[in-house]
């Protein structure tokens, strides 16, 4: 899966946000100018037509990953390569338009998502408006029915409004709207985060097909292992800003390495290979303006010494793993 070039290749991509209060008061209030490191020093390629999900809790930092990929946020430092070029040039050129045709994204909430004054067909077919994919009207719509038709509603729905729909049909339509460009690459930031259990599952089964028919790239985000389960080829483990365990998803579900992602793990109920109990997972993730020093998951890790509390630990590779721990590296867990 990693021998041919990957479509997505990021390399040491690094978001920091400025939160400082405004320059007056910090000047009263004797503040310094304050950071968050939202997404550090990321590293990963995405073999095309594959999913990689990017796991972790709250405020890891994917949702920023997911915007600088799609180009909705510019990197503080490193790159994202989109089929071999560096799509930060690509974006600031004339060719930007064609590049962002390419790649879509879908976000987690299909209520806040579309305009409700909006008919479903003119949701659907605004990025085809927008980078005139068209030529007569019946094109137009047929173009809009078959798009429909693809995440399992009709042509007769795009004279509906939103609100006419399910939480679940709705994801659809934000669906059939990100296909419209006819995309290679789709970001997907928590898709069914917001929807009921088993109308997560239809959903993720329309994002599968949608991928085999049409060979799409997925960038896949959720915060939920067990969802990333089903459609994942790859899984990235974020924790407070980095990645700290990349692998292929059998390797990670039976052969976890990092103990934030055994941590995770074991706190998804239905998992039966391991025997292992089921725990909930421990503690919170730590004030990001505040970060622990050397390995930031060490006041929750049950194996952290006096090495974890004062050097980060450097990412190595594992076969065709990569993992960013001082007890893994060391041998003192296996
Ligand atoms: N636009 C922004 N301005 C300032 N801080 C931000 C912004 N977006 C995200 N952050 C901060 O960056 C960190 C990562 O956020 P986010 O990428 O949304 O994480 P996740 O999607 O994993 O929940 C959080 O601490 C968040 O508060
Ligand atoms: S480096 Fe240390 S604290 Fe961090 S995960 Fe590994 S054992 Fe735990
Ligand atoms: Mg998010």
């Amino acid at each position: 899966m990693t021998t041919a070039s990957p479509l997505v290749e990021v390399r040491d991509l690094t978001k920091t946000f400025d939160v400082s209060a405004p320059w007056l008061n910090r000047v009263i209030e004797r503040k310094t100018r304050q950071f968050v490191h939202a997404v550090d020093g990321l590293s990963f390629g995405i073999a095309r037509g594959t999913t990689l999900a990017l796991v972790g809790e709250s405020g890891c930092g994917k949702s920023t990953v997911a915007r600088m990929l799609v180009g909705l946020y510019a990197p503080t430092s490193g790159s994202v390569h989109f089929d071999g070029e560096d799509s930060a040039k690509t974006l600031a050129s004339s060719r930007a338009a064609a590049l962002r045709r390419r790649m879509q994204m879908i976000f987690q909430d299909p209520y806040a998502s579309l305009n409700p004054r909006w008919t479903v067909r003119d949701i659907v077919s605004e990025p085809m408006q927008e980078h005139a994919l068209f030529k007569t009207k019946d094109e137009f719509e047929a173009r809009v029915g078959e798009l429909l038709q693809a995440v399992g509603l009709t042509a007769a729905d795009m004279a509906k409004y939103p609100h006419q729909f399910s939480g679940g049909q709705r994801q659809r339509i934000s669906i059939a709207r990100a296909l419209a460009t006819q995309p290679e690459f789709l970001v997907c930031d928590e898709p069914t985060s917001a929807l009921d259990v088993s109308v997560q599952a239809q959903v993720l089964n329309i994002m599968k097909d949608l991928q085999r028919a049409q060979g799409l790239t997925y960038l896949f985000i959720s915060h939920n292992l067990a969802v990333v389960r089903h459609v994942s080829d790859r899984v990235g483990v974020m924790y407070l800003g980095r990645l700290v365990e990349l692998a292929d998803k059998a390797d990670l579900f039976t052969r976890p390495r990092h103990p934030y992602t055994r941590m995770l793990l074991d706190a998804i109920p239905d998992i039966h290979m391991s025997g292992r109990e089921r725990s909930p997972v421990q503690g919170e993730v730590p004030n990001p303006l505040d970060p622990p020093g050397g390995c930031s998951f060490h006041p929750r890790c049950p194996h952290a010494n006096a090495r974890c509390q004062a050097e980060r630990p450097a990412a190595f590779e594992v076969g065709a793993a990569m993992v960013a721990c001082h007890a893994v590296q060391e041998g003192r867990i296996g």
